[in-house]
């Protein structure tokens, strides 16, 4: 796709597989494939790199982090579980958010906590609303340990940020679903993938080998979820969608 921003004129050019149009460059469509390719950009720049949450590093788009809050802030569930631990930062994030609500706590699960990063989240004064778990997310075992630290808990959000192929992401989606009570969601992260397969830091196979594509293959099998965008508590703008990493993430139990 060739995209010409024309300022003078107002207008965005869109060219692609032989066929033009004109967009306004003023338009909620317009901002939209600007913002595609801001995200494509920041991929290979690694934007999502740059940041950290209360002192620990936090590999997410901040807009992301934004919605995630409003979720958590409606929601207010009692668990918070997520695959891929990384430098803890977003696990730092949600028990901020937490502590802040007075409610809930977050299970971490990471195929590898390296020491140094164990050893900061542990001494963070977040630490008490944390537990951690080292292992394959998608082993019987790990699994296992999390629903025992779930417990009876009445309203769980589950957030899938580990391996982001479709076979790990749909073996997460299994394992971990039935943990998640009807009107909270499951999270399958960085379905990005798709979009910014043909960038220099892409992976060709991405196009289709992604967290998106498995999002929608559990939703066909199971019809309890749906795919839904959360919507925006406070929105003064003719905009609908996110700028996001996570297209088609969010997956709502809508029955139990
Ligand atoms: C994208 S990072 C997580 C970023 C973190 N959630 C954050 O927001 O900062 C992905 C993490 O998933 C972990 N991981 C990869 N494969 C895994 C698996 N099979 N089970 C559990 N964790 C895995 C990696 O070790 C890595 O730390």
């Amino acid at each position: 796709m060739k995209l010409t921003i024309d300022n003078d004129n107002a207008i965005l050019l869109v060219e692609e597989g032989g066929s033009r149009s004109t967009l306004d460059l003023y338009s909620p469509e317009a901002l939209e494939l600007v913002s595609l390719q801001w995200v494509r950009l920041g991929w290979q720049m690694k934007y999502p790199y740059t940041f950290s949450w209360l002192g620990r590093p936090i590999i997410q788009l901040p807009e992301d982090m934004v919605r995630t809050q409003e979720v958590i802030y409606r929601l207010e569930p009692d668990v918070i579980v997520e695959t891929g631990i990384a430098h803890g930062g977003s696990l730092i994030f949600n028990a901020g958010l937490c502590r802040l609500m007075g409610k809930g706590r977050v299970v971490g699960i990471d195929i590898e906590i390296r020491p140094h990063n164990r050893q900061a989240i542990e001494a963070h004064p977040l630490f008490d609303l944390i537990s951690m778990i080292e292992g394959n997310s998608v082993s019987p075992e790990v699994v296992g340990k999390v629903d025992d630290l779930v417990g009876d808990a009445q309203t769980v959000l589950v957030i899938l940020d580990s391996n982001h192929t479709k076979e790990h992401v749909l073996a997460e989606l299994e394992a971990y679903h039935h943990l998640v009570t009807p009107g909270s969601y499951i999270v399958a992260t960085d379905g990005v993938m798709q979009w910014v397969h043909d960038v220099p830091r892409g992976d060709p196979a991405w196009k289709e080998d992604n967290p998106s594509e498995a999002a929608h293959e559990f939703v066909r099998a199971h019809p309890e979820f749906e795919v839904e965008q959360p919507p925006w508590p406070f929105n003064e703008s003719p905009l609908e969608k996110n700028v996001t990493h996570w297209p088609d993430a969010w997956l709502k139990r809508t029955k139990a």
